[in-house]
């Protein structure tokens, strides 16, 4: 009789999110400084099978139902195909999913969706290639959209879109970019900024909230709370229809309110660093290694103990501001987004 991975709180995490490398080929600002970074070096990165000796503990052993790959940027891994491909030969039925900025994306879709990849979010935070150079650090606007291209064409679907909105940035694109989705068939997801930016200079009332998000694209399009489960999801959905035609159905918006509306209470995810440490929330202060178990010929049994206890003791909410959430103790982690993956 084995247990899941159960924390205090009575809640039961059963979406493996693993981070394959902490570099990136942009800079957004709200994720990573614009120079810096001390990359892992390469022997500190989990190799491609004790990525899936991971994921056959997590699932075999400790309830894990879905993965999601995540960076820094998953593309920039060179054994990206080898290491979906293994894990799907492994498990021919579970969800298996990634988070990229689709930049390079274009020439390997194809070999991801055959490998087994399942599906994609994209970060898209504008369609202006001025906005994209300053949010990113980085001029690739056009190979984040031939890659979501690439995607939707080789079947990595359905594809999702991640906008985070920046105040005096692109918090006027909401409209633009949600009509350009929902005439591509994408769901759109707005996503309040949180504080995992490097500089730390993440101000709660600064961030575009949720409430800004629904306001701005009320000239344009009706939302309507979506009928089906939330099911544990970080976004909000909504049904969309264009002002111009009230009835008709034109796809669903989601939003992520992180901030302002935390889903902590509902949180199913376990997170594996690239350097192979679990973190029970996206902020926690305490991490716990596997690699060294993973590279001292530990028993699986070892390993999936460990993991238990790393999540038993997971926190009950990140306590950015919500009251009954731990309003008062907030402290923003040392790593970036881009050194957890989102
Ligand atoms: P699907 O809805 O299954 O496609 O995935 P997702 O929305 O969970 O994943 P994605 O990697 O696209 O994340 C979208 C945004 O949600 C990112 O900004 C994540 O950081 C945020 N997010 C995902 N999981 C959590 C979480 O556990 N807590 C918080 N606060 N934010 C999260
Ligand atoms: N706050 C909210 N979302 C963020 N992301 C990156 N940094 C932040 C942040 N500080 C988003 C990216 C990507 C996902 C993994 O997380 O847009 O889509
Ligand atoms: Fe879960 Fe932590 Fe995210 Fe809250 S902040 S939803 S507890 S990972």
């Amino acid at each position: 009789q084995q247990l899941g991975l159960i924390d205090r709180f009575g809640r039961v995490a059963t979406d493996l999110r693993i981070s394959l490398i902490d570099k990136c080929n942009l800079r957004c600002t709200y994720c990573m400084p614009a120079d810096g970074m001390a990359w892992l070096p390469k022997d500190k990165l989990m190799r491609a099978d004790e990525i899936q000796r991971l994921v056959r503990i997590g699932v075999r052993d400790l309830g894990v139902r879905e993965l999601r790959l995540t960076g820094g940027e998953p593309l920039v891994r060179v054994d990206l195909v080898d290491i979906i491909a293994g894990i799907r030969d492994e498990h021919p039925d579970l969800p298996i999913s990634m988070t990229t900025n689709a930049v390079g994306l274009e020439k390997k879709a194809e070999a991801l969706a055959h490998a087994g990849l399942s599906r994609i979010n994209v970060s898209l935070d504008t369609l202006h290639a001025q906005t994209f150079k300053q949010l990113a650090r980085r001029d690739r606007l056009e190979g984040t959209l031939a890659g979501i291209a690439a995607a939707d064409a080789a079947g990595l679907t359905p594809l999702k879109i991640n906008a985070v909105l920046m105040r005096g940035v692109n918090d006027d694109q909401a409209p633009e970019l949600l009509d350009w989705s929902l005439r591509r068939g994408y769901e759109l997801r707005f996503i309040e900024q949180m504080p995992l930016d490097a500089d730390h200079g993440w101000r709660k009332d600064n961030m575009v909230t949720s409430a800004e998000i629904r306001a701005s694209l009320d000239n344009e399009f009706i939302l309507t709370q979506d009928p089906r489960a939330r099911d544990g999801a970080p976004a909000e959905r909504f049904q969309v229809a264009r002002r111009t035609a009230p009835g008709h159905l034109a796809g669903t918006v989601g939003i992520i309110a992180s901030v302002t509306e935390p889903f902590c209470t509902d949180c199913r995810r376990t997170r594996i660093t690239a350097e192979g440490r679990i973190m029970a929330c996206l902020f926690s202060r305490t991490e716990t290694d596997l690699m060294d178990l993973l590279r001292a010929d530990a028993s699986d049994a070892e390993i999936a103990e460990r993991w238990r206890g790393a999540m038993w003791g997971k926190p009950r909410a990140h306590g950015m501001g919500h009251p009954g959430l731990g309003d008062d103790d907030f402290v923003q982690p040392d790593r970036t987004m881009s050194a957890i993956g989102g």
